[in-house]
């Protein structure tokens, strides 16, 4: 797995919009999503044509033909509704890939749909979304289907259930038994990181009603040879736990603001000699208010190691629920809202595709996102 990593970024750093325009970069964002539901490989592969009604929709992996246009980038709106219309048809568990950025529209339309269930009705139905820089993969889900999906879906969590699961159970982490984060982490989180290596998460549970640090314990059980860093701003509450209590443990408490500037500059000096100036993962368990994942992604993500992964948790609480300041109703996402942030990450992922020497986010190998959280992925 490493070996082909290396192999693929040395490749993709030397010419990626070259490699965008071959069949290579499906396989490429097929590999992003590790485990799926459905073997992509096993599908029938359509081509959609925009002038064409498609008649026969059954299950398959249809295909977004590109346009190569590098002057008029963007489809028109209209072709955007016309495009969400024909996903609407699409049958449970069928796939859509769409390369290049021509449909942004469309994609940032889905992105936001993985993210609806934890507000809204289910409309769209975007069961996984993940992108590369050549372009995107969404996975209909199996809503208001009785049979077929359904059971397929089960079967499937059944089986995607790993480590993450069971420890999440011992530790009583809501990560599991409420949130079924484990479809993600079990499939997107490596067996073992580099001993030694950094394991942040924001959030260690002061204020909840409900076990204080188990989710600290269960990545320290998970990786034993990782430094766990976990983070919170209730000093009050991490005093409570008591130094010899917290001296005890396997993981190391901070405690800082994360919506603080200068918390987190602290913070990343507090960490930078004993980490190499790296993190390996980093999650934002935190507050969950739009501004503070904005102010902690701008403020850590440099930080992030190679092959480093930053999920947020709670995405789409945080971007559509009320309680939260800077949330919207759907289709009414602005600068502030923590799903346009990822939208606009997401456009700078995809335009890495056309321009690579000129890019924002030089490490930023991919997106994937499902129910309520999304994970940025380096290379
Ligand atoms: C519909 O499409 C599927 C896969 O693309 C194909 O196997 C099937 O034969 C098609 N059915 C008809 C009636 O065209
Ligand atoms: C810390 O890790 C060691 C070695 O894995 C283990 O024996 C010990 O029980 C752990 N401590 C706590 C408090 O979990």
């Amino acid at each position: 797995m490493v070996g082909r990593w290396c192999l693929v970024a040395g490749a993709f750093l030397a010419g990626s919009a070259a490699r965008c325009e071959e069949d290579l970069w499906l396989s490429e964002v097929m590999e992003e999503v590790s485990r799926p539901v459905v073997d992509f490989t096993e599908l029938p592969k359509v081509t959609l044509r925009l002038d064409e009604k498609v008649s026969n929709l059954s299950r398959a992996l249809y295909i977004l033909p590109w346009r190569r246009s590098r002057t008029s980038e963007a489809a028109p709106a209209s072709t955007a509704s016309a495009l969400v219309e024909l996903w609407r048809q699409l049958p449970p568990l069928a796939v859509l890939a769409v390369r290049g950025t021509e449909h942004f529209e469309l994609l940032k339309r889905l992105l936001f749909a993985t993210q609806e269930r934890s507000h809204s009705q289910v409309d769209l139905d975007v069961q996984e979304f993940a992108c590369t820089a050549c372009g995107c993969l969404a996975l209909r889900g199996a809503t208001g289907v009785k049979t077929g999906g359904r059971g397929r879906l089960w079967r499937w969590q059944r089986r995607v259930a790993g480590r993450m699961k069971q420890l999440g159970e011992a530790c009583k982490t809501d990560k599991v038994w409420r949130h079924s984060y484990h479809l993600i982490y079990d499939r997107v989180l490596p067996e073992t990181l580099e001993p030694g290596s950094c394991f942040l998460e924001i959030g260690y549970g002061c204020g909840m009603s409900y076990d204080v640090g188990a989710s600290a314990r269960l990545w320290a059980e998970l990786y034993p040879q990782t430094q766990v860093h976990m983070v919170d701003h209730n000093k009050a509450c991490v005093q409570n736990m008591g130094q010899d209590f917290l001296n005890r443990q396997n993981y190391t408490v901070h405690i800082a603001d994360q919506s603080s500037i200068k918390d987190l500059e602290r913070l990343k000096d507090d960490l930078y000699d004993g980490c190499s100036g790296q993190l390996s993962v980093i999650i934002d368990d935190g507050s969950h208010q739009s501004q503070d994942i904005i102010t902690s992604f701008l403020s850590l993500y440099p930080m992030l190691g190679s092959k480093g992964l930053y999920f947020i948790e709670d995405l789409g609480s945080s971007a559509y629920r009320s309680m939260y300041r800077d949330s919207a109703l759907a289709g009414q996402e602005a600068p502030g809202n923590s799903l346009y942030f990822m939208a606009s990450l997401l456009r700078h992922l995809l335009r890495k595709g056309s321009t690579p020497e000129r890019t924002a986010y030089p490490q930023l190998r991919a997106l994937q996102c499902r129910r309520n959280i999304c994970v940025v992925k380096n290379w």
